[in-house]
């Protein structure tokens, strides 16, 4: 089949490698693609945040099937548009995917579902936000409630933090624009997180590998909230009992609650009392998905084609292979204001110490910097050590100016795995 995949990131570079390994799949067009997924079909440009304009583009280069990796088009209606269409798509509808889109509807939903999650209030009037804070003090989590690229979310250790993040979201500035115009306040939960993905076709799911993410920019979680900085997959810290209490507690009642057909990705925190939901997403990871696909054996062509036909029982489970890590690297600045047109060099050095080089933020002739997260490498092995070791030595051969890249990624998995060989 011809395929479809909206995107631009090193999620969709991910992805991307892995449907032209599979046999359904006779060719791979991208919109709008990066330098790294132009290697792998032709991209076209396209207005992510339009199904209009994604719907005509598939009809135009006679798609069978879309893929969508982003939250916007999908939070926008794509796949209610495609299926009025009469398209195929594999993505939640517009309805599905407010689980992501807003979190006040996330929040209220997992109240009258029962899911674990942290306590909360909902606010639009800054004032009332701010006589709530003097009543719940630090640490507290102030989010914005619509979609802000992973940064909407700040974990305040201080009052004075706290006050000043509800003033840039409710306040004149609006930092995040609409999106800030609600906010859902939050307890502040303690533990460590994970990300979970069940690959749901509208009745039942599997789960992709768990993955932890490297939300903070700096080593040992210091600094702001990015998109991710690194991950790794699978995470020992979900072993099979916590994965138990996660479909008995939070899967299973989402899906009960909620139609959904598309990836379901849940952000868990692993607290004293069991793992509670830190947020839902309508969509992959980033950069999640680079490690979880490094490890995931199946062929996702067929897994996403089956679960958009409501058909994903005829998918054999398969058990994640080995062991795969991403380190981001990113522009300076970023998650601020960053540089872009800096020059990169050593992606061929780099894939000669046997790491993948995924394309994020990118663009072509020569090859420069366009974005705030700008590359992904990648390291696979049989442990989660020689992952990383092949993802930080192809690191070290990339150059571009203000690079910049956590050094510790992964460090609580192989803490963690080295405990369990101890016990
Ligand atoms: P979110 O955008 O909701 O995923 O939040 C981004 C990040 O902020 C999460 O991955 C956590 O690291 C942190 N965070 C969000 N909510 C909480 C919470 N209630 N308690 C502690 N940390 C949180
Ligand atoms: N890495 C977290 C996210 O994709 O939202």
């Amino acid at each position: 089949m011809k395929v479809l995949l909206i995107g631009s990131g090193g999620r969709e570079h991910a992805i991307a490698l892995k449907i032209k390994e599979s046999p359904l799949c006779d060719e791979l067009v991208c919109a709008p693609g990066n330098p790294g997924m132009a290697m792998l079909g032709k991209c076209f440009g396209v207005d992510v945040s339009s199904p209009k304009e994604i719907a005509e583009l598939a009809k135009k280069e006679n798609a069978d099937f879309t893929i969508i990796g982003p939250e916007i088009p999908l939070v926008a209606g794509v796949a209610d548009e495609f299926k009025k269409q009469g398209l195929q798509i594999f993505g939640p509808t517009k309805a599905a995917a407010m689980l992501e889109g807003s979190k006040a509807f996330s929040k209220e939903f997992m109240k009258k579902h029962n899911i674990p999650t942290a306590a909360y209030e909902t606010f639009t009037d800054l004032q009332k936000a701010k006589d709530y804070l003097k009543e719940h003090p630090a640490p507290i989590v102030v989010k914005a409630s619509g979609l802000a690229a992973g940064k909407g979310a700040v974990v305040c250790m201080s009052n004075e933090e706290a006050q000043s993040a509800v003033e840039e979201m409710l306040g004149e500035k609006a930092v995040f624009g609409e999106s800030g115009k609600t906010v859902v306040i939050e307890e502040f939960m303690e533990g460590e997180e994970a990300s979970i993905f069940a690959v749901c076709d509208g009745k039942d799911y599997i789960f992709l590998a768990p993955a932890q993410d490297h939300k903070r920019v700096f080593d040992d979680d210091k600094g702001p909230n990015t998109g991710g900085m690194g991950a790794y997959a699978p995470a020992p810290l979900v072993n099979d009992e916590m994965l138990k209490r996660i479909k008995k507690e939070i899967v299973d009642p989402t899906l009960k609650g909620i139609e959904y057909t598309g990836i379901l990705f849940i952000g868990i925190m692993a607290t004293k009392s069991g793992p509670k939901v830190v947020e839902y997403n309508c969509r992959l990871g980033d950069p999640e998905t680079q490690a979880i696909l490094g490890v995931y054996s199946g062929d996702l062509l067929e897994l996403f084609y089956k679960a958009a036909q409501g058909k994903i029982k005829e998918i054999p489970e398969t058990k994640p292979q080995g062991y795969a890590a991403v380190v981001v690297m990113a522009s300076e600045g970023y998650p601020g204001k960053y540089k872009s047109a800096v020059p990169i060099t050593g992606i061929e050095e780099a894939e000669k110490k046997g790491a993948t080089i995924l394309h994020a933020g990118t663009r072509d002739n020569p090859l420069q910097t366009a974005g705030g997260r700008v590359l992904c490498v990648v390291g696979k092995g049989k442990t989660l050590k020689a992952a990383l070791d092949i993802a930080y030595s192809g690191v070290k051969e990339i150059k571009f100016e203000g690079a910049h890249w956590r050094k510790d990624i992964g460090k609580k998995g192989l803490n963690a795995s080295q405990s369990i060989q101890k016990t």
